[in-house]
């Protein structure tokens, strides 16, 4: 059975190897007699009117907006607008995507039609979101604006299904491989499915149906994307030994062979927990494209995935010391892979068969691999991967039936043109801009000097043609693609947001460290000895592993965003852990959740009783309010004034704890759940972000501003606890799971499940990251930590 499976496979692959020795024999066929090089000649001429020095009048005058980087988004985005340039950009850019994602050709009325439609639509979205006044339009390349989008769509729960996906898969990427990258691949391998299934829908589908594939659209577009980093990504990798790559080379084979993902057997060694975790993760994906497939595309499905990974296979085993690898032996490989990754896309999201489509996409992927190869040559020199590029540089010289891949690369290019999209004129711009674009961007990249060298080292066989080119590169405009704006954009907000976050968490840990070292209530000398246990019973609730989130917020606030003293405000952190430990205490009672455990160790009425755990939980609130009354270096109505506010707020603290315990085995409505969340936890949170604003006499609208961050910020807080009793663990927790149900007790997960509370969580996620971009100064700490708090495992 095995066996014929295995023959099946390789006669699809002789045949389609077949096909692409085909391509490739016409494509060598150009590049010897140079017949690319008259027509493509004449193309650029035909080109150069609209992109070398067209100064209109208009242009003239208006040379005063300088033109900004495109690194800079907005600026740019603003700038192509003001200059009248942005339709074009957004047509070239959209026309692009629809010629190499989705394999329309361009002088199709219908696919002209979609590409203005979306042109229009992109646009307005883009004025929109660029003149906004600063803070007030979601960033659409964050969570939160990805969020909403979902909303509208209705498909929520895919969308945190991936986030969460995405996160795991960062935190598994082993270090030699760039987490941050393979991240951004699998997004765009999403994106690409995303799009490819609007696509395939048209604007006629009614909502029931869209919602339900985009929903499938976005899990197949991770399920499939996950080969990326997973198999290519991780077999290219110097991560696992050969053997072990031999042994994961061999699964995937037969994964694509027989349709399931073998079980990994016994897995020793230090990559063990990480094919583990591969493991489960492309057996699940796996899965779940079988089950979404239709039986017709199934077995093309698993054909082409059996090319494409073959393809790649024998690609990957190409080394840089042989110097006897035949044209053939180069190219056919790589002409198939980079086909074969668009045309499974088709067949992943069981679109119908569409010849047309199947033979433009064969025959544009060896342009793309071509480009991207060219691009990242210095890198592959570095590692030692076999490319074209590459190998024509070790071995061009002594070996002169070599072929030049940059001469390739321009035979594509124009076979592509005049053979493949018959000679059309839009095609034509497209892909010369964006051909021009990918040189300018390298010069860019690697700066003039090693360009040039690069350069120099291809084009000896066709100098004129290059002289034409280069001039192009250097003078020619309008050639930049919103694609390569999106991805610069996106590199610069992951590695904003990584420093960012690494920030976030070194500033959590040392000032946790110093709060823990404040925070332990000394004997005094000569105390009676009750009042002794007292304070020990309180140091052993205050000493267990407390996260510390409120004092360490009032401590960001307080000294970084006021600029008070660390020593000045230390009385109102311990004052602030202080009553959170409290209130801990008096919650774990027999008589409210009954909990054995907190913070790790036994609760204190477990470890004395009752009466020792209330008294000890009153002595810290008394401890709080002397804290607070030992301000020093504030003005004493201020003083006063914090006093107030914080007395009244641990009120409102009790009144929530009091209707959450009354609530038990009622089915809340979301204002009731809201309200009782807001009272019992969030109210902590408003408190150590107001209590230093009153110290630094902030004024009201600030005050207010924080408040209702705090509001959204505090009952996500809230549902995380709720949903990390309902799936967390006691180890990572602290504390037991399970005991809302146990209880009885009416939380969001248990009133809405939790599917619906996760909604509800980002709901207020977003509306907290709304409320901060609307503060005068909005902490990037307090950005962080809206993460952390919906993100946290404990
Ligand atoms: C637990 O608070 C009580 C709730 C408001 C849900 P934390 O999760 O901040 O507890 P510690 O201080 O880290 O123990
Ligand atoms: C905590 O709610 C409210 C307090 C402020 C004490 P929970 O009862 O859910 O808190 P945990 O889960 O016991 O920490
Ligand atoms: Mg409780
Ligand atoms: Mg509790
Ligand atoms: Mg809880």
């Amino acid at each position: 059975m095995y066996e014929e499976i295995t023959l099946q496979a390789d006669l699809c692959y002789r045949l389609a190897e077949r096909k692409a020795a085909h391509y490739f024999a016409s494509l060598y066929e150009q590049v010897k007699e140079q017949s690319y090089v008259s027509a493509l000649t004449k193309d650029f001429q035909l080109w150069k009117q609209s992109h070398i020095g067209s100064h209109s009048l208009l242009s003239f005058f208006t040379t005063t907006i300088r033109k900004p980087d495109s690194r800079d988004y907005h600026n740019y985005i603003r700038w192509l607008n003001h200059t009248g340039k942005l339709d074009r950009f957004l047509d070239r850019s959209v026309s692009y995507i629809y010629m190499r994602d989705l394999g329309k050709s361009l002088n199709d009325p219908a696919a002209q039609t979609r590409i203005h439609q979306v042109v229009a639509d992109v646009k307005k979205h883009l004025i929109r979101s660029t003149s906004a006044k600063e803070g007030t339009a979601p960033e659409f390349m964050s969570l939160a604006g990805l969020y909403r989008w979902a909303q509208k769509e209705g498909i929520e729960a895919a969308i945190i299904w991936v986030i969460d996906k995405l996160r795991t898969v960062a935190a598994h990427i082993p270090k030699e491989m760039n987490a941050e990258h393979s991240v951004r691949k699998l997004i765009k391998i999403i994106t690409g499915v995303v799009l490819h299934v609007i696509e395939e829908m048209g604007d006629h589908t009614p909502p029931a149906e869209r919602k339900r594939r985009l929903d499938e659209a976005i899990r197949l577009g991770y399920s499939y994307g996950l080969t990326y980093p997973f198999i290519d990504d991780l077999l290219d990798s110097p991560v696992l030994s050969v053997r072990e790559k031999e042994q994961y080379g061999r699964m995937i084979r037969t994964a694509l062979l027989t349709g399931t993902v073998p079980d990994p057997g016994k897995t020793t060694g230090p990559n063990k927990e990480l094919i583990r975790f591969v493991h489960a993760e492309l057996r699940d994906a796996y899965v779940y494209i079988k089950r979404n497939q239709l039986t017709e595309t199934q077995r093309l499905f698993f054909e082409q995935s059996y090319i494409f990974f073959h393809a790649q296979d024998t690609d990957r085993a190409k080394v840089l010391a042989n110097p006897n690898y035949t044209n053939e032996e180069l190219y056919v490989p790589i002409i198939l892979k980079s086909a074969y990754s668009r045309l499974i896309v088709r067949s992943v999201i069981h679109a119908p068969a569409d010849d047309d489509i199947d033979q433009r996409t064969f025959y544009y992927g060896i342009y793309n691999q071509l480009a991207d190869d060219f691009a990242d040559m210095f890198e592959d020199m570095k590692t030692g991967a076999v490319t074209p590029y590459t190998y024509y540089l070790t071995y061009g010289g002594q070996r002169p039936d070599l072929i030049n891949p940059f001469e390739l690369y321009w035979a594509v290019i124009s076979h592509l043109i005049h053979h493949v999209y018959d000679d059309d004129a839009k095609t034509r711009e497209v892909i010369l801009d964006r051909a021009v674009n990918g040189l300018k961007r390298c010069r860019q990249r690697v700066g003039v000097e090693q360009y040039n060298e690069i350069i120099a080292a291809f084009t000896s066989g066709m100098p004129e043609f290059n002289r034409m080119v280069q001039q192009m590169v250097k003078k020619a405009d309008d050639v930049d693609f919103f694609d390569k704006l999106l991805r610069d954009r996106m590199v610069t907000v992951l590695k904003n947001d990584r420093n960012e976050k690494q920030q976030f968490l070194d500033t959590v840990k040392s000032v946790r460290q110093q709060i823990n070292s404040m925070l332990l209530i000394p004997k005094q000398d000569g105390s009676p000895p009750m009042k002794d246990a007292l304070i020990d019973s309180a140091n052993y609730s205050l000493e267990g592993g407390g996260k510390r989130l409120r004092p360490i917020l009032a401590w960001v606030m307080g000294v970084d965003e006021y600029g008070l003293q660390p020593a000045a405000i230390a009385p109102l952190l311990r004052s602030l852990e202080y009553m959170h430990t409290a209130s801990l205490i008096f919650d774990d009672l027999p008589s409210q959740d009954n909990a054995p455990v907190r913070r790790g160790r036994p609760t204190l009425h477990e470890v004395h009783d009752s009466a020792t755990a209330e008294l000890t939980g009153l002595f810290l609130i008394q401890k709080a309010i002397e804290e607070q009354s030992s301000l020093v270096g504030f003005d004493a109505e201020v003083v006063m004034a914090l006093m107030k506010y914080s007395s009244q707020r641990a009120g409102d603290m009790c009144a929530g704890q009091a209707m959450d315990l009354q609530s038990k085995g009622t089915v809340l409505t979301l204002e009731q759940l809201n309200s009782i969340c807001y009272c019992k936890t969030g109210i902590a949170f408003e408190a150590s972000l107001v209590m230093p604003a009153i110290l630094a006499k902030a004024d009201a609208a600030e005050i207010a501003g924080l408040t209702k961050f705090a509001y959204h910020a505090g009952i996500a807080f809230q549902i995380k606890d709720d949903l990390l009793d309902a799936e967390g663990d006691l180890q990572v927790l602290g504390k037991p799971a399970g005991k809302d149900v146990e209880n009885n007790t009416s939380t969001f997960v248990t009133v809405l499940g939790r599917e619906s509370a996760k909604k509800e969580m980002w709901e207020h996620y977003c509306l907290a990251m709304e409320e901060l971009r609307k503060l005068p100064r909005s902490p990037v700490f307090l950005k962080h930590l809206l993460t952390y708090i919906i993100t946290r495992d404990s």
